[in-house]
């Protein structure tokens, strides 16, 4: 697959699966912009993909408006145009009814409210390019799991959205998403739990496949559904989670 010429955008670019789709973009000759809020680990991957490509690193906080706009501004004024965006960017927390709205927000605010307005800056740059968008929602946007009811629905909510902008966007652009089961990452890390390092291997072992997957098999997803093989693809949610929807 080649994406020679290419400009793709990869939200939550910094570390985790963002990371690895940027660096797998960027293997395929992509232009990358990589999005988040680490500097360090942002100048860290925009490296590794300047070794294959060109790269530019945002710094930005998607929960801000203003933020978002800028990221739109600074991939055109750099590289002209948009072909690819991948809203990746994403938190989990735990969550549990009787404690209210605050972590509500915090998780409506990154996983879904970030995603709609960076698309919706996105969208008249992706039609000129006949470009398309991919989603990174969740397995648990398909089914509830204990204590992360919120991100559930956060994720669920994403869905939908996928499959509204394939619609309201074809047949100028394609809108699909994926849904990974656990991958090896530090979300739980980043989510500041206790023992956050062992949650996610704990979620791989409860999956049919008894593992997690790693962030080189999503990125494998994203590089298919960004590509012309997937022409006739929109409006989709792919799961990939070991079995653990099944389970
Ligand atoms: N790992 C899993 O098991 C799993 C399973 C299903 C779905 N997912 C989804 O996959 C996506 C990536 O998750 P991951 O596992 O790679 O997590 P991760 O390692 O914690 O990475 C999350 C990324 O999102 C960025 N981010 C978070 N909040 C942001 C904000 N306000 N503004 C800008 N960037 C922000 C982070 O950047 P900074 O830290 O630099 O801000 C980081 O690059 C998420 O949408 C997640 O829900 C993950």
């Amino acid at each position: 697959m080649d994406f020679k010429n290419k400009v793709v955008i990869v939200t939550g670019g910094s570390c985790g699966i963002g990371a690895e789709i940027a660096i797998q973009f960027a293997k395929q000759s992509a232009k990358v912009v990589i999005v988040g809020r680490n500097e360090e680990r942002l100048r860290n991957i925009a490296e590794q993909c300047e070794g294959q490509g060109e790269a530019l690193a945002i710094k930005a906080d998607l929960t801000i408006d203003s933020e978002v706009e800028r990221v739109v501004e600074e991939t055109i004024i750099r590289f002209g145009q948009i072909d690819v965006l991948i809203n990746n960017a994403g938190i989990v927390k735990n969550t549990k009814i009787q404690e209210g709205i605050p972590n509500y927000d915090k998780i409506f605010n990154t996983n879904l409210r970030s995603v709609y307005l960076l698309t919706s800056l996105a969208v008249p740059h992706l039609i000129k390019t006949k470009g398309n968008i991919i989603n990174i929602s969740s397995a648990a946007g398909q089914k509830i799991f204990p204590t992360l009811t919120v991100y559930c629905m956060s994720k669920a909510a994403l869905d939908m959205f996928t499959k509204g902008l394939a619609v309201e966007l074809a047949p100028s652009v394609r809108a699909n998403a994926i849904n990974p089961g656990p991958v090896k990452t530090d979300i739980f890390v980043h989510a500041g739990l206790e023992g956050g390092e062992t949650v996610i291997d704990a979620y791989g072992a409860a999956t049919l496949l008894g593992k997690c997957s790693a962030c080189k098999e999503i990125a494998d997803m994203a590089l298919y559904l960004a590509s012309d093989k997937a022409n006739s693809i929109t409006g989709s949610t792919f799961v990939i989670d070991n079995g653990f929807i099944l389970k």
